[in-house]
């Protein structure tokens, strides 16, 4: 079991997630992060961090966003590591509660 970052971290990118957890197995991209499934230890802790509650275990991805699971999984193995907080992007607020934000993603 694992947690994935779904699609209201798009755009959105707090980075309060990395900061709380133990094994360090977040990865970031240009306006998105992923969870390392094979690292993640299921620990729950990122989960409720999230201020946009972008997190979710791996069994209750929300409907429509099933897609996220093999992204996480994908873009893991070509992102750098990330573990310290940093700003989120200027606009975030804008974006938080858009649907559909995938076609945003950018690699
Ligand atoms: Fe890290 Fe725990 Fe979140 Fe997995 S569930 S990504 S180990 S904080
Ligand atoms: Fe994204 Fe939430 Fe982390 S917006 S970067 S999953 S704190």
């Amino acid at each position: 079991m694992t947690f994935i970052v779904a699609d209201n971290c798009v755009k959105c990118k707090h980075t309060d997630c990395v900061e709380v957890c133990p094994v360090d197995c977040f990865y970031e991209g240009p306006n998105f992060l992923v969870i390392h499934p094979d690292e993640c230890i299921d620990c729950a802790l990122c989960e409720p961090e999230c201020p946009v509650d972008a997190i979710f275990s791996e069994d209750e991805v929300p409907e429509g966003q099933e897609v996220y699971v093999e992204l996480n999984a994908e873009l893991a193995e070509v992102w750098p590591n990330i573990t310290e907080k940093k700003d989120p992007p200027a606009d975030h607020a804008e974006w938080d509660g858009v649907e559909n934000k995938l076609q945003y993603l950018e690699r």
